[in-house]
């Protein structure tokens, strides 16, 4: 990692740090929260949620290897690597100084692979729809076609299609800004960083056995019509954890938080006042 320069942006006029690897933007103080965001999205996917929990904690958003501000690395990424260096770039904020962390589909995959590899980093996880399985062959081979396809066709003409299924249709109808904001991140997303990204995700660790293993507190969010990771499975997720509580969220969609933000912010921030985090 070399230089550091300071940036402001939508998240207000301070504390905004980025590195020349992973853009990281921070915003409160008190307590550390690390939020990181689903696929070919960007940190903005958080913006109903960053200042109200900044009223209370240190709130540490991030653009994903070749997400938003942060440059795709030269070598092929995995879950693991970019978990790892997500962890880096978390340990050079907050040395080893515990804080809760909090994902969204994508984000829960890299999630699951920071807490496994430092237990005891992490006082409370919040898993927004998203699943602890692996791939299925089939479902394996789309992502690779598609890893193709965006090289040969372009952003718009794999990521159009993807809007509607991850929003619900109250949201599609009723929140055009949410819409704006969506199309905006997933299209202004590079081509070879959805093919990266498609590829680590095909090839990512089954999480389903070692669930149990998880022992901290963890709160599984899932929007009531997400047709990605339904709440079905959600559920399944939560009893296999030892300290989970499962929420669905009515009339939202595989991105709840910023479909129901009064919501979901209500449901983490009993969480973790329950947890005793802050
Ligand atoms: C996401 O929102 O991050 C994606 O739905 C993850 C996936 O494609 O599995």
């Amino acid at each position: 990692m070399t230089a550091t320069h300071v940036r402001t942006c939508h998240h207000g006029k301070r504390d905004i740090v980025l590195s020349s690897q992973i853009a990281t933007f921070v915003k409160g103080n008190g307590k550390p929260i690390i939020m990181v965001h689903g696929f070919a999205l960007d940190h903005r996917m958080w913006i109903k949620q960053v200042d109200e929990l900044a009223e209370k904690y240190r709130v540490i958003t991030l653009d994903v290897p070749g997400c938003g501000s942060s440059p795709l690395p030269q070598s092929d990424v995995t879950i693991p690597s970019l978990a790892g260096a997500i962890m880096q770039r978390i340990d050079g904020l907050l040395g080893q100084e515990p804080a809760v962390f909090i994902g969204l589909s994508m984000g829960g995959y890299i999630g699951w692979e920071m807490l496994r590899r430092n237990p005891g980093r992490f006082q409370a996880a919040i898993m927004c729809d998203t699943r602890a399985a692996a791939d299925s062959v089939a479902t394996a081979d789309g992502r690779r076609q598609m890893a193709k396809n965006v090289l040969l066709e372009g952003t718009e003409s794999v990521m159009s299609p993807m809007l509607l299924r991850l929003i619900s249709e109250q949201t599609y109808k009723h929140q055009p800004e949410t819409v704006e904001l969506m199309r905006s991140m997933l299209l202004g997303t590079a081509p070879q960083t959805i093919s990266s990204l498609q590829l680590a995700m095909a090839s990512r660790y089954d999480f389903q056995n070692e669930l149990g293993n998880f022992s901290l507190p963890i709160l599984l969010i899932c929007g009531s019509e997400d047709i990605l990771t339904p709440p079905k499975e959600m559920k399944r997720m939560a009893d296999r954890l030892p300290q989970a509580r499962f929420v669905e969220v009515s009339e939202a969609g595989h991105m709840a938080p910023l479909e129901k933000p009064e919501v979901v912010n209500a449901e983490i921030m009993s969480f973790l006042q329950a947890n005793h985090f802050g």
